[in-house]
């Protein structure tokens, strides 16, 4: 049976570390739980929210309302079909304990993924990705209670539409829980060292071994971007916004340096940080929120920042990029 928390502070469970309180708090430990859960007197009229690592959120305030927990865990090996093979986790479990599990068992194929911030449940909402890998290219299926039915369902990847950094989820807010989610491994297993962080490591070596590239993941990011453990921050602030050629074609003529990657309809994407740092914001500070020293897609919380600080912050960068370069940014966090 679940236990209900009262006035719970949720400042260890976002990963920005904002002091923001909820009325009640439920650990979802079962997924048997959640119909009675979602059905408890005590909640009736209350808003609900869930919240898996809180690593990709920003809590503006306090919450009058019902916050569940996810912990449902579990790991398993589903075995293999021809040119894949399956493994499945609990939405509760850490990813990054997940991906290293999965390299243990012989099941390579996540290592790319290796220490973003979250939980396996979160993993399809924002449809993460790094190092040339999206989780949309390893998804099979997830199962999930579907509040508005009562009913638990089972989507493929389809019926996720996948997008990048985004899914069917962020359309349709609060209405699926997640419960477990199952990948889908290629094989035989590809190394994908293609993204220039890695090309420098691996390039012209042969006989990879996918712990060497879990290995090298780990170490770019521990290098690159900041330990949600030691100072509070999402990950990437905002996603990196997609232009049509002709606005890359006059930006790349008047900064020659900028960064993008085309797109297979013949768009642009940007990278946010370049267009972020050269605008001169890193290391700038609003209050106790500030933009990272080593990359100026992450917005870090120096210790006690505030909501406000931090979107005054965003608001900040998203003006000055807008004027320099006609290039509107779209916070990638969900603001709650
Ligand atoms: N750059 C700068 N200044 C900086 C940092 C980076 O000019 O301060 C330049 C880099 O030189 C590089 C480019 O910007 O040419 C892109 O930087 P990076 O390779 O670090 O990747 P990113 O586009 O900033 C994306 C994802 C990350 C993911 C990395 C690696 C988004 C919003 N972010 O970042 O994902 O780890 O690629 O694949 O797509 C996240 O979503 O939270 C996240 C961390």
């Amino acid at each position: 049976m679940y236990e209900v928390l009262t006035d719970y502070p949720l400042q260890s469970s976002n990963s920005f570390g904002i002091a923001a309180r909820t009325r009640y708090a439920v650990e979802v430990r079962d997924e048997a739980d959640l119909p009675l859960i979602l059905a408890d007197e005590r909640f009736r009229g209350l808003p609900r929210r869930l919240l898996g690592g809180g690593s990709n959120v920003v809590l503006t305030g306090d919450f009058d309302g019902v916050t569940l927990l996810m912990r449902i865990g579990g790991r398993r090996k589903l075995g293999s079909g021809t040119g894949h093979s399956l493994v499945q986790a609990g939405a509760g479990e850490v990813w990054h304990d997940f991906v290293a599990w999965t390299i243990c068992e012989g099941e390579p194929g996540l290592e790319n993924l290796a220490l973003i911030p979250g939980t396996v449940g979160a993993a399809p909402i924002q449809n993460i990705g790094a190092y040339g890998v999206e989780l949309e290219s390893r998804f099979e299926r997830l199962r999930a209670f579907d509040t508005e039915t009562g009913a638990f369902v089972e989507l493929d990847r389809d019926a996720c539409r996948f997008a990048y950094r985004d899914s069917l989820f962020k359309h349709e807010p609060g209405r699926y829980i997640v419960t477990s989610v199952t990948l889908r491994l290629p094989r035989p297993w590809q190394p994908v060292v293609g993204y220039p962080d890695l090309l420098r490591t691996f390039e012209g070596r042969e006989g990879i071994r996918p712990s060497e590239v879990f290995a090298a993941v780990v170490g770019v990011r521990r290098r690159k971007l900041p330990d949600p453990a030691v100072t509070g921050n999402a990950g990437s602030f905002f996603k990196n916004p997609i232009v049509s050629a002709s606005h890359y074609s006059t930006l790349a003529e008047a900064y020659p340096e900028i960064v993008g990657y085309p797109q297979p309809d013949g768009r642009v994407k940007l990278a946010a940080a370049w267009l972020i740092d050269r605008c001169g914001w890193k290391g700038q500070a609003r209050g106790q929120a500030a933009v990272h020293d080593r990359h100026a897609l992450v917005l870090v919380n120096r210790g006690g920042a505030t909501a406000e600080e931090i979107l005054d912050l965003a608001r900040a960068i998203q003006e000055s990029v807008a004027e320099t370069f006609d290039v509107r940014l779209e916070p990638e966090p969900v603001i709650l």
